[in-house]
């Protein structure tokens, strides 16, 4: 195969570290004029560009951003594809959203036709929004992850989903049973698992939709398949966590009742999180299980306000979620604004480079993924952006008066949302231009 060298020069900024381990000055690195060198889908250098330029043939292809910064391309740890069609429903907290706007809208996707449109709507709005990758959860039906996954395989995404397994307390139309949701997600790990970027996700709604036989059989294909992901909800809102201690009084808690079924472990992902104990920490923690932070719906949906420092402190990973439709916006950026304000409610900080490493680095842990995506280091995937200083009036002036990285990155996430991402690219193509 011939080889395809290309080089985009501009500001170029990554997190490299866990400020909350390292501290904020070692947890990132910063090109003020930097190159990145992209070879067949695979970034190949990172650097200053003058002492990078030096080492490359004089008429290498370059693209030159004035501007703009680079960054890696973002990482959505918990997203509903089904859900893109009902993003700002009124009136309602988790349980009655659920039933009033959520089902409906997920029932739609018994229609394939419907899936394919969605499918096609949603990802051209995550790379719109710099997110090249997610974590995702179908509807039910099978077909969803198969409309989905048939267009990321096209654009050669990094993506990872599941169909829903639901087998009580959900409408008739919209449930399968432990026996057919254990069927039909076997045949869509067979199709899919490791195909090209593509990952399949193990994918329980949450435990009040799922009997014990059914989480039965969701541990058991974990057990059937290497590198399957599991992601679930957990410990969203009170009404909720109080159904689950009805539902399975013989375990000692929420948490308790995925771990009895064997579903913690280190490609594991549970959304929210809002309303565990210190003990659940720990115990995710040691099973390496990821928590997905989701400001914009857990706001949206009353649902309470998550406690990263508690994460922090038990060293567990957290990726940043946008949750839609309970989230109110596909932008990474648009989410960290609203994780910003969650912490400030609780007297506590969040800085830019925890908010950068939390959507790029933080994520690519949490799906272990990190040395594939989520930093710009030589031999990762190609996936990056090209975030624009000048997106509208308002961030343009604003910039002009930021003095340094940190400031700059503190207003992109205040202020920046579809329109600062320029461009996205995706294993060294270019995906989205604004
Ligand atoms: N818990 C169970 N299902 C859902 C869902 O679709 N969205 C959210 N936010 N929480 C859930
Ligand atoms: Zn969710």
């Amino acid at each position: 195969m011939p080889l395809t060298r290309k080089a985009y020069r501009a500001a170029i900024l990554h997190s490299i570290a866990d400020p909350a381990e390292v501290g904020i000055e070692a947890s990132y690195e910063y090109f003020e004029d930097g190159l990145l060198v992209v070879e067949n889908g695979q970034i190949s250098a990172i650097g200053h560009a003058t002492e990078l330029l030096a080492t490359l043939p004089a008429d290498i292809e370059i693209t030159h951003y004035q501007n703009a910064l680079i960054t890696p391309g973002l990482i959505d740890t918990h997203i509903h594809l089904p859900q893109t069609g009902m993003v700002g429903a009124y009136g309602e907290q988790l349980l009655d959203w659920l039933n009033t706007y959520t089902f409906p809208c997920e029932s739609q996707f018994a229609d394939k036709a419907h899936a394919d449109e969605v499918a096609d709507i949603f990802i051209k709005e995550l790379l719109r929004n710099g997110t090249t990758t997610a974590l995702v959860f179908g509807s039910v039906h099978p077909q969803s992850v198969n409309s989905f996954f048939e267009a990321a395989q096209q654009l050669d995404l990094r993506m990872i989903a599941g169909k829903v397994m639901m087998d009580r307390n959900a409408p008739d139309y919209l449930t399968d049973t432990a026996e057919s949701s254990y069927v039909e997600s076997k045949a869509l790990i067979e199709r899919w698992h490791g195909k090209g970027r593509l990952h399949y996700a193990v994918t329980p709604r949450f435990a009040p939709t799922s009997t014990p036989e059914q989480l039965t059989l969701a541990g058991q294909l974990l057990g059937e398949y290497p590198d399957l992901y599991m992601q679930t909800h957990i410990s969203e809102n009170l009404k909720e966590v109080e159904w689950v201690k009805e539902l399975f009084p013989e375990r000692k808690g929420y948490l308790d009742v995925y771990d009895h079924y064997q579903l913690l472990g280190e490609r594991s992902v549970f959304a929210h999180g809002v309303h565990l104990c210190d003990d659940e920490c720990a115990r995710l923690a040691e099973t390496g299980s990821a928590i997905a932070f989701c400001p914009t719906s857990n706001f949206f949906l009353g649902s309470g306000l998550f406690n990263l420092p508690m994460a922090e402190k038990h060293k567990l990973n957290v990726g940043l979620g946008t949750d839609v439709g309970g989230g109110t916006s596909f932008s990474l950026l648009q989410t960290l604004n609203e994780a910003y304000k969650v912490m400030q409610l609780q007297g506590a900080r969040l800085s830019p480079f925890k908010s950068l490493y939390l959507a790029t680095l933080g994520g690519a842990r949490a799906l272990r993924l990190e040395d594939k995506i989520g930093t710009l280091h030589a031999g990762t995937d190609a996936d990056f952006l090209v975030l624009d200083y000048n997106a509208t009036p308002l961030l343009s002036y604003r910039l002009k008066q930021a003095n340094n990285i940190a400031e700059t990155l503190f207003v992109l996430m205040t202020l920046g949302d579809d329109r600062t991402v320029l461009q996205t690219y995706a294993a060294g193509k270019l995906v989205h231009q604004r």
